[in-house]
């Protein structure tokens, strides 16, 4: 061999770098294309064109766990992505969501905690479905306003049947604009045609090992057999006050949600993903997510959470797809025009013409009398800040970390409650600290006696009494899962 052999040294080359970084969160993933058509019931509170009647819109989605790595398997206990790309006439929508509607924490500067926390031992790098639980429970234990996610997790939401069984959430609080400039907030579900379905553990558990690609298969043979997955888009709708607070809920707490039996989920569209992807790492690796991708009618809120998820995607995207111009892949490209004035850097595609990117100019047929990039670009709806010296404090409510723990686990119906036990019970078991068991024993202690006791009784604890009055709540049979349908059925 020598060193003039330059095709064998060219394709050599790009072998060696044929790998690009997974995902910091959300690696193992499965994707599809689909269209979105509007039901038009959401134009008397948004501006967006594509949630106009009948009108329909090219999309992709992304699903995915959290966790695991790309290659893991996925049907572990874990939750779910749900991240949906509207090539709209307007510009990217990206509604980035997940199959549970609460978070883990209230404060993005807790992110990279709440992950190092659920991600392998850095000693022994196991995941933590298979070994060490020490770190997840020590976090959850310590910030106890994980523990509504936690349940969710703990319950069959947690292992789902299918991708196209899952419900989807935006979780935060957004806000849409409509032609007159005014305003609602409002969260955003999907639900399911198929109904909400969950893996028993024992199913899951197999399935991890006889069939790791369980729901990236299940949702590539689906459409490919013409079984094409639909959802329906649906909104809460709240109305837009100062405190941005309803029936007394925080709407900026990601830990909360609103029950349907308070603000009824009201269908604005539906989505069917009907083509599978081409190329894996063409469409569904290299796909952007970003909750910036706004289009005017919808805008985003004030909380803290969705504020560092700003910040957060663009910055991780410039490593993970090498460079400022990864916008131009083709499955990131927004369907509309765009004369966003972006030049030069690395992996530049575009041969820009014209010698004036700014805006307005007098050269390149441009106008000078037009008006400049800021009123040309998505217009944010202004917000009077008030208080100083936060521009929010964060209402005693973000203090509360267990009513809704409690309203969920008291909506569930008896075998669901006992699936919550063994998972709990199962899972704690894997934790070597028992200081930690009994710290999250004290947490369970604050969510329901039965609950504790039974979960007590299979580590071989002893049960602690909570340490707060247990809140009076009303029971959702929303949440239950057994009985779900399509809406309308
Ligand atoms: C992916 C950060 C909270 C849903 C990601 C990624 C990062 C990230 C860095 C990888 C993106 C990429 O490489 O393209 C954060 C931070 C959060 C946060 C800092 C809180 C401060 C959330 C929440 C949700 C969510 C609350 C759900 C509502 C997702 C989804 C993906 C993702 C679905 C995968 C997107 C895809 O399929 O490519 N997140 N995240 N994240 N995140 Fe978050």
């Amino acid at each position: 061999m020598l060193l003039q052999d330059h095709h064998l040294r060219e394709k050599i080359t790009h072998f060696d770098h044929e790998r690009i970084p997974e995902r910091v969160v959300h690696a193992r993933g499965a994707g599809a294309h689909g269209t979105f058509t509007g039901y038009g019931t959401a134009t008397k509170l948004s501006r967006a064109g594509f949630l106009k009647k009948n009108k329909q819109t090219p999309v992709f989605v992304r699903f995915s766990t959290v966790l695991g790595s790309r290659g893991s398997a996925d049907t572990v206990r874990d939750t779910r992505g749900f991240a949906t790309k509207f090539y709209t006439d307007e510009g990217t929508f990206d509604l980035v969501g997940n199959n549970i509607p609460v978070f883990f924490i209230q404060d993005a500067i807790k992110f990279p905690d709440v992950i190092h926390a659920g991600k392998p031992h850095p000693d022994r790098e196991i995941p933590q479905a298979q070994s060490a639980h020490d770190t997840f429970w020590d976090f959850v234990s310590l910030h106890t306003e994980a523990q509504h996610h936690t349940i969710w997790n703990m319950s069959d939401r947690g292992i789902p049947r299918s991708y196209r069984t899952m419900e989807g959430f935006g979780v935060h609080t957004f806000r849409l604009v409509d032609d007159a400039g005014e305003t609602v907030l409002v969260k955003f579900h999907w639900k399911p045609k198929l109904g909400v379905h969950s893996l028993v553990w024992e199913e899951a558990q197999l399935a991890a090992g006889v069939d790791p690609d369980f729901h990236r298969r299940d949702l590539y043979d689906a459409i490919e057999a013409g079984a094409y997955p639909e959802w329906e888009l649906g909104v809460q709708v709240f109305p837009d006050t100062p405190e941005e607070t309803f029936a007394g809920i925080d709407l900026l707490d990601p830990t909360k949600f609103v029950p349907e039996e308070l603000a009824p989920v009201q269908p604005i569209g539906s989505m069917v993903l009907d083509r599978t992807p081409t190329n894996y790492h063409a469409e569904v690796e290299q796909v952007a997510f970003h909750l910036g991708h706004l289009v005017p009618g919808i805008d985003v809120t004030n909380d803290p959470l969705l504020q560092g998820r700003l910040f957060s995607y663009l910055d991780t995207q410039l490593t993970r797809l090498g460079g400022p111009n990864f916008h131009q892949i083709p499955i990131n490209r927004p369907h509309a025009p765009v004369n966003d004035m972006l030049r030069d850097g690395m992996h530049q595609h575009a041969v820009h013409g014209g010698v004036a990117p700014y805006h307005p100019n007098s050269l390149d047929g441009g106008n000078p009398a037009e008006a400049g990039d800021a009123d040309h670009a998505f217009a944010d709806v202004p917000v009077t800040v008030t208080e100083a010296p936060k521009i929010r404090q964060s209402p005693a409510s973000f203090d509360d970390h267990y009513s809704q723990v409690r309203l969920f686990w008291l909506s569930m119906t008896p075998v669901e409650q006992e699936h919550i036990i063994s998972a709990y019970t199962f899972e704690l078991a894997k934790c070597y600290q028992q200081a930690i068991k009994e710290r999250q024993l004290l947490s369970l202690a604050n969510v329901d006696p039965v609950l504790c006791r039974r979960v007590a009784t299979g580590l071989g604890l002893p049960a602690p009494s909570p340490m707060i009055e247990l809140p009076e709540v009303t029971p959702s049979p929303v949440l239950s899962q057994l009985g779900q349908t399509w809406p309308g059925d």
